[in-house]
């Protein structure tokens, strides 16, 4: 009972009985424990968005169920399943997302207020944070007087915030050039192994996907060993 995260026979099908119907996830298990980092791979369109956003409480399956540390997410009320993916899972989208008119420290703060941290204790935890991926000279800083790699440095800082069990990224580093991506990969992998979190991390980068603990691939539907 150690998984973190927990994935049985999750199917999603978009615009389903319509001429354009796209059957995403066609049967997807996956376990993740304390600690290990997966790497989801899969080219453009197969569906790893729609997986992490699934995993991570953002979008709800056709069927199927998501568990996060032992508890079954789908038969959880709307209020309690926000609350869990308040405290307990940490999402970096494909896209930052940061809040444009808030500087970084603001949104690294902001998640926790709204988890029911005081606001001298996310502070800290937010300045702590910037500092350890090397931005903390930045903290006032909004995201467009921000560099990509440091903008995702944010946006990392924000999803282990609150301290999470689970960590979802999807493509982190996708849209930076190839030396900055390996620098805040780095960084990212740091991260995670300083907090012994479940971790799965979307690319199709095959180098990085081989420096995590395991490698799993979407195809048609469904995941199998890399
Ligand atoms: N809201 C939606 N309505 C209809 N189809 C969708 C929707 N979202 C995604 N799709 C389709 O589902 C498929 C999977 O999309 P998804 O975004 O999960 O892929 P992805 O692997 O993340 O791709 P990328 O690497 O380009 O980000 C695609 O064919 C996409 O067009
Ligand atoms: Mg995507």
């Amino acid at each position: 009972m150690n998984d973190v995260l927990s994935l049985h026979d999750l199917r999603k099908t978009y615009n389903a009985g319509k001429p354009n119907e796209v059957r995403v996830l066609q049967g997807v298990d996956l376990t993740v424990g304390a600690g290990e980092i997966v790497a989801l791979v899969a080219p453009s369109g197969a569906g790893k968005s729609t997986l992490l956003h699934i995993a991570g409480l953002l979008d709800t399956p056709d069927t199927g169920t998501v568990s996060i540390a032992g508890t079954d997410m789908t038969r959880l009320s709307d209020r309690k399943r926000t609350g869990v993916r308040r405290s307990q899972v940490g999402f970096i989208y494909q896209f930052h997302h940061l809040l444009p008119e808030f500087s970084a420290l603001e949104n690294i703060v902001l998640p926790q207020l709204a988890n029911g941290v005081s606001e001298k204790a996310a502070h800290t935890r937010a300045m702590a944070l910037l500092d350890r991926v090397g931005i903390a000279d930045r903290a006032a800083h909004r995201p467009a007087a921000l560099s990509g790699g440091e903008q995702q440095r944010v946006a990392f800082c924000r999803a282990l915030a609150n301290e999470p069990a689970l960590l979802l990224a999807d493509e982190p580093t996708g849209n930076l050039d190839p030396d900055t991506s390996n620098r805040v990969f780095e960084t990212l992998i740091g991260l995670v192994r300083d907090t012994g979190l479940a971790a799965v991390i979307a690319t199709h980068n095959l180098e990085l996907a081989a420096r995590m603990d395991r490698q799993v691939r979407l195809t048609a539907g469904v995941l199998v060993p890399l």
